[in-house]
């Protein structure tokens, strides 16, 4: 097989966020955020763990940023930690909060990698949330006051901003199943939290372009591809209507200025409230940006059930796919679809912000972290992109999740995503094969063919 190369200008890089990495939860200043208390709760997060050291990026950030070098990273994404600059939430800015991103962002500089900031990865301040939270419709004001901020203190430095990362996850999970903070559990409620993350959204592509600062802004959405189970009505419309949830209620939203009539009539049958929209809102939350942000990591197979009230679907898991620790099946080919289906339907040029699979790594004898089923699924995916590119797609960056091991949510420390191995009780890090993989791949802008010939032979 020949090489793969990708265009000159293409963005290599790794993504992280505030919260699963930086640790220093009550350091400096900063306040307790919603991640913090709903740790706390025994039963959220397995392990009962927490997000109090993580990696402990607060600290080893100078350190961090040398092994993004290693990893040849052109762009690190990271987030920026509303309780760690704001820890009233609104008002007066926690000086050493923004001292700690200063720090981080020229240390990542210093080590040739640029910053790729999200404004808003889930850890929103606590009292906040005592607000009323996404449910509150200030919430737009006050998430775009502290953006502000950020555009101030980076006019320069940062190519590409990030709003809202995966509103969808944000919404449904903390406020539909209430397996992430705050918790709750009420599906009219995650709507009217994904209405108001659109418009804090909104609100901070505005700030962004009045802001002055460099760089480029967007929105990351979460985007499974999807397929029927079978070509019975029944499944399709279930498929179309899973569809309608995740994905295209929020791109809809925000690239075509409406949400799919077919959803907000379903849910209206089903007795759901729907968000109130205040005149000018739906402007407000498609004010143009300048790409479109998408993480991948699998497809869905769906046919008709009487699981996730109220879609009523149920969700199968294909038997003829490899699966991840997480266990999420293996599918680059939905990689493509997702690709070109994106870029049919919304036309803007995409910057996957996300892709990677956890694996259930160990240290080897020889001290190295052997990752060969890491390494085969990045090659899949990036043999994915780069034919969706051949095909017309306009993907101008590929950001693995992620640079380091980290905090997994609700599924604590157990599953490990990172291209280095942080040993947690002792804070070392190992580079990964596949972070030795991806550098060279960075060096080469693509995929050696060789290498394919090799392990297939
Ligand atoms: C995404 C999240 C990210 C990480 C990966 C595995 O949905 O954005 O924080 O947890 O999943």
């Amino acid at each position: 097989m020949k090489d793969l190369i990708f265009p000159k200008e293409f963005v290599w890089g790794a993504s992280a966020a505030s919260f699963q990495i930086e640790g220093g939860w009550n350091e400096d200043g900063k306040s307790e955020s919603i991640w913090d208390r709903f740790c706390r709760t025994p039963g959220n997060v397995d392990n009962f763990d927490n997000g109090d050291v993580a990696c402990d990026y607060y600290h080893r950030y100078a350190a961090d940023a040398a092994i993004m070098k290693e990893l040849g990273l052109k762009v690190q994404r990271i987030s920026i930690s509303w309780p760690r600059i704001l820890p009233e939430g609104t008002g007066q800015v926690n000086q050493k909060g923004l001292d700690f991103y200063r720090r981080a962002v020229d240390a990542m500089l210093e080590n040739g990698v640029r910053p790729f900031i999200m404004l808003y990865h889930w850890d929103l301040p606590q009292c906040m949330q005592e607000k009323g939270g996404w449910l509150n419709r200030d919430m737009a004001d006050w998430l775009t006051d502290m953006a502000q901020v950020i555009f101030r203190a980076f006019p320069e430095e940062v190519p590409y901003w990030g709003t809202i990362l995966e509103p969808q996850i944000h919404a449904y999970h903390g406020h539909w199943d209430g397996k992430h903070a705050p918790g709750i559990r009420d599906f009219s409620s995650s709507l009217l939290a994904g209405h108001n993350l659109l418009r804090a959204h909104g609100g901070m592509v505005r700030a962004f372009r009045s802001s002055g600062a460099k760089g480029e802004i967007g929105i990351t959405n979460y985007l499974p591809s999807h397929y029927p189970v079978s070509d019975r009505l029944e499944d399709v419309a279930a498929a179309k209507r899973w569809d309608g949830c995740w994905n295209r209620w929020f791109l809809d939203a925000v690239y075509k200025g409406e949400y799919p009539r077919d959803m907000a009539e379903w849910y209206l049958r089903k007795g759901i409230v729907l968000p109130k929209i205040h005149p000018g809102d739906m402007e407000f939350i498609s004010e143009p940006t300048d790409f479109f942000g998408l993480n991948y990591y699998y497809s869905y197979f769906i046919g008709a059930g009487s699981d996730r009230w109220p879609l009523d679907v149920k969700s199968v898991k294909p038997d003829d796919r490899k699966y991840t620790a997480m266990g999420w099946p293996i599918c680059p080919d939905g990689f493509y679809d997702d690709l070109m289906r994106c870029w049919k339907d919304y036309g803007k040029k995409i910057i996957v912000t996300e892709n990677g699979a956890a694996f259930d790594d160990v240290v080897s004898e020889d001290g190295c972290v052997h990752d060969p089923k890491r390494i085969a699924f990045y090659r899949e995916h990036i043999a994915a992109m780069h034919r969706a590119i051949s095909d017309g797609a306009d993907i101008r960056g590929y950001l693995v999740w992620s640079s380091f091991d980290n905090f997994e949510w609700a599924l604590g420390y157990a599953k490990r995503f990172g291209m280095t191995y942080v040993d947690y009780p002792t804070q070392k890090r190992i580079i990964k094969d596949s972070g030795r993989w991806y550098a060279a791949v960075i060096a080469r802008n693509g995929l050696d063919g060789s290498e394919q010939e090799e392990e297939n032979g």
